[in-house]
């Protein structure tokens, strides 16, 4: 049993369906690294497979290959078992359960108005055929969120209604049936490049969906490619012209991943006051992110050769984060008079 007394809990999750990219890699994935390190917190981690059937009922077999990918992404880039819970959300019932509790707190119109939820909505083809699953996920996800007694949940700016949400649910909880739930604080990357990676497109943050995204575990030839055909300054047609930083992908993501500040602010006003070519650019922000993603990808070419281990971690991770949500569930139940054999 792992013993939570005096640490502060943090949790996150992601919705496997799909590989994780760079957006993912700056946003968050390097932040969890780094927290499993402080012995003052205890940190979860978790594949929404439930939240992913959400949206894709009809093609649970993608979600069910993403946790694999997804797990892949997480144990490649440093995420260590060891220090981390890694679980699977469908491997703890206690959170079905709780979701049903939740959900006689929340209305439709309440559910109708989250602006996460709209916005994705207007991206979806479900017309007027919205999966009651789909518009209800805000409350499942506050029931993960409450089963661990999470302090903190570190996420990207899209998921602040979802946190508050959370927060009502609690507070609606601990008024009708006595103190029992934690209210969450959303945790943002302190860094603002992290926090909205755009896309190769340098339009839009970067997505699955979008096609404009790198992959965590692209290949080398596709990692320059996908560079070399970044979008920068469209004003900067002779080398010789001035160009303009701002907006200008190639440099929003040397910013995110470029260690050497003297270098780069030196390329900057190279480029900014003309004779810097974008191919030079891009070469230089080519030899960076290799560097950054060869060792990832290498670590994760061993664990592909090694599913049994995946999910032997995955089911060992499961099984904790079961013992800490049945704890939790049995408060929520006695909080509310539903312990009838205690
Ligand atoms: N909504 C998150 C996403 O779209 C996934 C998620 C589900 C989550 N439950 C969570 C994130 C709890 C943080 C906490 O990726």
């Amino acid at each position: 049993m792992l013993d939570l007394k005096d640490k502060k809990i943090l949790l996150t999750g992601d919705r496997p369906s799909g590989k994780l990219h760079l957006g993912h890699y700056v946003g968050s994935l390097k932040n969890r690294v780094k927290f499993q390190e402080n012995k003052n917190y205890q940190q979860f981690v978790f594949l929404a497979d439930l939240q992913a059937l959400t949206d894709h009922a009809k093609d649970p077999q993608k979600i069910i290959n993403s946790v694999t990918e997804v797990t892949l992404d997480y144990l490649s880039v440093g995420l260590d078992p060891s220090k981390t819970v890694l679980f699977i959300q469908s491997q703890i019932p206690e959170l079905c359960e709780l979701n049903m509790y939740f959900l006689n707190l929340v209305t439709i119109s309440r559910l109708q108005r989250n602006p996460t939820v709209k916005e994705e909505l207007k991206h979806k083809s479900f017309g007027e055929s919205i999966p009651a699953g789909f518009l209800t996920y805000p409350v499942s996800q506050a029931a993960d969120i409450t089963a661990f007694k999470a302090n903190y949940v570190p996420v990207g700016e899209d998921q602040l209604p979802l946190i508050e949400q959370t927060r009502e649910i609690v507070r609606s909880f601990n008024n009708i049936y006595g103190k029992t739930l934690i209210e969450p604080e959303a945790l943002l990357s302190e860094n603002d490049v992290c926090k909205r990676l755009p896309g190769i497109d340098g339009k839009n943050k970067m997505s699955k969906t979008l096609g404009n995204a790198i992959y965590i575990s692209d290949e080398p030839d596709v990692i320059k490619s996908k560079v070399m055909s970044m979008f920068t300054d469209p004003d900067h047609i002779k080398i010789s012209d001035p160009g303009k930083i701002e907006n200008n992908a190639v440099f929003i993501y040397l910013d995110a991943f470029c260690q050497d500040q003297e270098k780069l602010l030196e390329l900057k006003e190279h480029y900014q006051r003309g004779g810097l070519g974008d191919i030079k650019v891009k070469q230089y922000l080519n030899e960076i992110l290799q560097e950054e993603l060869r060792p990832i990808r290498e670590r994760r070419k061993e664990l592909e050769k090694n599913k049994d281990y995946l999910y032997e971690v995955l089911k060992k991770g499961s099984e904790i984060a079961r013992s800490v949500a049945s704890k939790t569930l049995f408060e929520v139940k006695d909080a509310m008079g539903l312990n009838y054999n205690k």
